[in-house]
C-alpha cells in the first residue's frame, strides 16, 4: 500500500528532474489512455495528477515522491493528433531524452487501452523501448468499460504481438481507475522492484 504521495516538480528537461537517487517508475501511453488517473488511483488521491476527458492534458514530466522511497512519473501522452508537428517533435524529444537518459529509471509502464485491438502506435512504442534497451511492462487500462472476456481477448492479442517481437511475454497488469482493479498487484510489483 502507498501511504504517502506528494507532487514534487514538473519539467521539460530530464536534467532538471529530482536528483536520481531513488528508484523511478514512469507511466506512458497514448493520450487519454489513463496515465494520470492511474497515478491518482494508486496514490488514493483524486487530485494529485491532473486528468481530463480531452487528450493532451499532461504536457510535462511530472515527478511524485512515493513513501519517501521512490519516484512515480506521469508523462505526456503520445499519438495526440491535435498538436502541431513542431510541438509533437518537441514532446517526442523531451520524452525520448528522458527515457534514454534517466539513470534511476527502473522501468517504464506502457499503458494500453484494454478496449482496443492492438494499436500500431503502441506496438511501435514498445519496439522502440526494446531497441533502446529501456525496460518496460504493460498496463491495460479502463477494464471497467467492457466485459471480462472482451478485455481478455484484447490483452491476449496484444501479448501475442509482443511475443512475436520479443520472443517472450512481457510483464502485464489489467487495471481500472474506476474500480481499483489491479491496484494491489501493481503496487506489490513496484514495491518489490524498489526493494531489490
Ligand atoms: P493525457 O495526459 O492527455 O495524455 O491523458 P492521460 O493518459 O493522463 O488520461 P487521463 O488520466 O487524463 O484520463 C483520460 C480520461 O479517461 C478521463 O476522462 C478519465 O476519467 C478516463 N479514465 C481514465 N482511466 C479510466 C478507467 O480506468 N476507467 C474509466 N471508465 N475511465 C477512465
Ligand atoms: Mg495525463
Amino acid at each position: 500500500m502507498i501511504k504517502k504521495a506528494s507532487f514534487l516538480i514538473s519539467n521539460t528537461d530530464y536534467r532538471k528532474c529530482p536528483s536520481p537517487t531513488k528508484p523511478e517508475f514512469a507511466f506512458i501511453g497514448r493520450s487519454n489512455v489513463g496515465k494520470s488517473s492511474l497515478v491518482n488511483m494508486l496514490t488514493n488521491n483524486k487530485n494529485l495528477a491532473k486528468t481530463s476527458g480531452k487528450p493532451g492534458k499532461t504536457q510535462l514530466i511530472n515527478h511524485f515522491l512515493i513513501d519517501d522511497n521512490w519516484y512515480m512519473v506521469d508523462l505526456p501522452g503520445y499519438g495526440f493528433a491535435k498538436v502541431s508537428k513542431s510541438i509533437k517533435s518537441t514532446w517526442e524529444k523531451m520524452i525520448s531524452d528522458y527515457l534514454k537518459n534517466r539513470d534511476n529509471l527502473v522501468a517504464v509502464a506502457v499503458l494500453v487501452d484494454s478496449r482496443l485491438d492492438p494499436q500500431k502506435i503502441d506496438i511501435e512504442f514498445i519496439t522502440w523501448c526494446g531497441n533502446n534497451e529501456i525496460p518496460f511492462f504493460l498496463i491495460f487500462t479502463k477494464s471497467d468499460k467492457q466485459g471480462k472476456s472482451k478485455t481478455q481477448s484484447n490483452v491476449q492479442k496484444f501479448l501475442q504481438e509482443s511475443i512475436e517481437i520479443f520472443g517472450e511475454e512481457p510483464q502485464y497488469f489489467i487495471t481500472s481507475a474506476q474500480t481499483g482493479e489491479g491496484k494491489e498487484e501493481l503496487i506489490a510489483f513496484i514495491e518489490n522492484e524498489v526493494q531489490d
